[in-house]
């Protein structure tokens, strides 16, 4: 008898989907392992030959064990690598030079040992445009074209896990096309579905009513005692609305500057959890078993998965594929720009409070440290990355000072290409535990790569230790790398009327009628 397949959706592996065809012999595929996250981290520890990991800082102030908010001891580490000398000590003195040369090198580096490689056998992943509605957005009345998008990721060789990448692209139909778009690592919605007319709901409700009365005869005296109720009605939405206090939503700026969004599901790419490490795309490519120590985490699948999206793009005739950008916050502000470090078809990153394993140097000790990457949040990175938090192993033990690279080499990755970083305040909740000026001092650093390609940086110079941030809600929007610190809480929403205008400048994207 044929043994047929169960599935039993462990709640810590929420949002992956599993195969869910009950007509697969299970038998001949091997299981897929079901891991807690701790079973997986030790697995990794065991492959690595860690015995004990130092444990994280914990985020709250008062507690005995709270991370480091004294600037002094800010810098444990000598010094960050040099971003312009290669491995054999030789200057990197042309663009020539950088792109040979040093980017290799350090793409090699941060594969390897912090995010991952993407395995060279991904299976292709087949995009079928689900919906196209036709809807108007408010406030401003813009006439959009929002289409649900899903892309299948092949599973024939192991059909006991379905990744099916979840997003909604939304296109204004006033402007002329193609437009830009931003794409943006979230939960995609419909903005605005349309709704049937008068006479369709009325035939919707003669319908409703009848089948109603079938089920249960008894309910026709309901109906006959309101004869003028109607079960179905519209969303409401007020044509009359007085516009909203402050600034429009970010894709209402979007659509009203003349750019399409795309909003993409990350956990419909991999799950945000360790215990997903064996499902969703990296359990997928692995058929079902845990990671090797240079594989992909979940930030460089989402990424990944990004830039199938951005394939998609390419395809949709609305789009200018050459003008895509890719916007996050928090963890998805560190997914976003590990996508535009390593995605070179992207032309922009808006990288919003994105912290550790982000743009903030990953030397520095103040809030979140790398022990909290190696800690809880291991599986975001590559399981290389274990080492950087061991106290004993085989090898000794190790810390951040060791990594062979740092994040003004990430940042570097993305020059010549624009790259604005997005930041709050602390008093309004964009905690210290993102360390702002860790991600400053990065960026800092990072502007000589910019420079080298041509471009502009962020205008101050590049000593990194000496440069002091400049004031809250001061943008430095002069180059192709920017920064601005806004003065609300963990977001970026209010630095989208900066960067829109800043992105639309350095594409050369002009706004105009359609015809
Ligand atoms: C935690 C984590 C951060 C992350 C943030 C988030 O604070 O330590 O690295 O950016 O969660 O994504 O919300």
């Amino acid at each position: 008898m044929k043994k047929f397949i169960f599935f039993l959706l462990a709640a810590s592996i929420n949002h992956v989907a599993l195969a869910q065809d009950s007509k697969i012999d299970s038998s001949k595929y091997p299981p897929f392992k079901i891991f807690t996250a701790q079973q997986d981290q030790e697995n990794m520890m065991q492959q690595l030959g860690i015995k004990v990991l130092r444990p994280g800082p914990s985020g709250n102030p008062s507690a005995p064990d709270h991370a480091n908010y004294d600037t002094t001891k800010a810098d444990p580490c000598p010094q960050i690598p040099d971003i312009l000398t290669a491995k054999n000590g030789k200057k990197i003195t042309t663009a020539d030079m950088w792109w040979k040369v040093r980017r290799p090198e350090i793409i090699e580096d941060y594969e390897r040992e912090v995010y991952g490689r993407i395995p060279h056998n991904v299976p292709k992943v087949t995009w079928t445009v689900k919906v196209v509605d036709r809807e108007f957005i408010f406030p401003g009345f813009i006439p959009v074209v929002a289409k649900q998008i899903v892309g299948h990721v092949d599973n024939r060789e192991y059909p006991l896990i379905n990744v099916d990448i979840k997003m909604i692209l939304v296109v204004p139909m006033n402007v002329k096309g193609p437009v830009p778009v931003l794409m943006m690592f979230g939960f995609p919605s419909f903005p605005s579905p349309a709704q049937p007319s008068a006479d369709d709901m009325e035939t919707l409700n003669t319908t409703f009513k009848d089948v109603m009365i079938k089920t249960n005869p008894a309910v026709k005296n309901i109906f006959d005692k309101y004869p003028a109720y109607s079960p179905i009605t519209k969303s409401s939405i007020n044509f009359f609305a007085p516009p909203p206090v402050g600034d429009a939503p970010p894709t209402g700026q979007l659509l009203a500057a003349g750019w399409g969004y795309l909003t993409i599901d990350p956990t419909s790419i991999q799950a945000d959890n360790g215990a997903g490490l064996t499902v969703g795309i990296i359990g997928l490519v692995n058929k079902g078993q845990p990671r090797k120590p240079d594989d992909w985490g979940a930030l460089r699948a989402w990424s990944w998965g990004a830039a199938r999206a951005l394939d998609y793009l390419e395809t949709d005739s609305l789009v200018d594929a050459k003008k895509v950008g890719i916007e996050g916050v928090s963890r998805y502000g560190k997914a976003a720009l590990v996508t535009l470090a390593f995605e070179p078809r992207f032309a922009v990153g808006l990288i919003g409070s994105s912290g550790k394993g982000g743009a903030t140097l990953l030397r520095r000790n103040f809030g979140e440290a790398v022990e909290s990457l190696t800690g809880g949040e291991y599986y975001w990175m590559a399981g290389n990355f274990l080492k950087y938090g061991a106290s004993e192993a085989s090898f000794g033990s190790k810390t951040g000072c060791d990594l062979p690279v740092d994040s003004h080499e990430l940042i570097a990755l993305c020059a010549p290409r624009l790259t604005f970083f997005s930041y709050g305040v602390p008093e309004k909740g964009d905690a210290n535990w993102l360390d702002h000026r860790g991600s400053y001092m990065a960026t800092i650093a990072a502007g000589t790569v910019f420079k080298l390609l041509g471009a502009k940086d962020l205008g101050v110079s590049n000593d990194y230790m000496k440069e002091k941030m400049p004031p809250v809600n001061t943008g430095l929007l002069d180059g192709q790398l920017a920064w601005r610190q806004h003065d609300g809480g963990h977001t970026d929403a209010p630095n989208f009327k900066y960067f829109i205008p800043w992105a639309t400048r350095f594409l050369n994207y002009e706004k105009k009628p359609a015809q």
